[in-house]
Parts: structure tokens; sequence; C-alpha cells
């Protein structure tokens, strides 16, 4: 099967709705952020703090082409995969990609403050953080799933659905 990519700001839920579309379609589950702490042997937060944040989209980057290197995979990337123009040219060619949408003050009341996301340290910030790259998610995104006010299981059913109409 095609690779499904799933896109979205922090909090969205990217991985809990990954691991759960891998389950159900019997794919492999990627986390670039996963892949990236692998390879580095550093956690998000060490590599944001002793490395940088562009070494660390550079890292982001390298790790979206490894994953989307074969198919059958559900890959969840990282808020800021978007923030580069070559990834959305990856993202293109390396799968369906599903934006799950979801408002800003919801998103901040999942992943605000949360030390292991260093770029969720304030609601000024991250409410600039989000509009700077909502535009670039729809842009990037196949399929738009308004995840906001769906739990889990509805979020699996509209994807399934949408991906079929899709085909
Ligand atoms: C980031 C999002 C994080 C992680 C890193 C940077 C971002 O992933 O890649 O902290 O720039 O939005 P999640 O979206 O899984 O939190």
């Amino acid at each position: 099967m095609n690779n499904i990519i799933l896109i979205g700001f922090m909090g969205c839920g990217k991985t809990t709705i990954g691991k759960r579309l891998a389950e159900e379609f019997s794919m492999e589950y990627y986390d670039i952020d996963t892949f990236i702490e692998e390879s580095t042997k550093m956690t998000i937060p060490e590599i944001f703090q002793k490395a940088g944040e562009k070494w660390f989209r550079d890292q982001e980057a390298f790790a979206l082409t490894c994953v989307t290197d074969a198919t059958n995979r559900v890959i969840a990337t990282g808020g800021g995969i978007v923030e580069r123009d070559e990834n959305l040219e990856t993202l293109k060619n390396g799968g369906t990609v599903i934006y799950l949408k979801v408002s800003v003050d919801k998103l901040w009341t999942r992943a605000g403050k949360d030390p292991n996301r260093p770029l969720s340290r304030d609601l000024a910030s991250f409410r600039k953080l989000y509009d700077s790259r909502k535009a670039r998610y729809e842009e990037a995104a196949d399929i738009v799933i308004d995840t906001g006010f769906l739990n889990v299981d509805r979020t699996i059913e509209a994807i399934k659905k949408a991906l079929n109409t899709e085909e």
C-alpha cells in the first residue's frame, strides 16, 4: 500500500492516530522524531539545546527522505516538517499526505509547555508559529481531516472514508 504520511501542528494526534492506522491497515509505523533521536542518540530537547534548530531541521529533512524510501508505511512527522520547501516535495512524492487539523487553542491545551517540545514554551509564540505554518499544511496535504471534535475512533473512520474516496 502507498505510504500514509501524517502532518499537522504539535499536539494534533499524529502519533496516536499513526499507530492506530498502522495497526488497522497492517502497515509499518514510523515516527520521524523517533528516527532522529535514534540516529543522533540525542533527545529532541538535547538536539535543540546543543546543536540548534537548523541542525535539527537538517536531520529532519534527511529522516523524511529515509523513511519515505519504501512503501506500506504510516509515517508520523514532526510539526515543523512543512518549514522547508524541499520537504514539501519529499512529502508529495512519499505517499498520501493527511493533515490532522485542530484549533490552536486545543493544541495548546494538549502540547503547551511540554518539556519534550522545545517550541511549545509560551502561548504567544506557539500561536505565531501555528499561524506561520497553517497555509503550508493545507498546501502539502492530499487530505485534510478536521479532528478537533473527533475522538480517535471517529478520526480513524474519517481517514478511512477519505482514503476510499480518493482511490
Ligand atoms: C516541532 C514539533 C515536534 C518536534 C520538534 C519540533 C515543531 O514534533 O519535531 O519539537 O517544529 O513543531 P511534534 O509535532 O510531534 O510535537
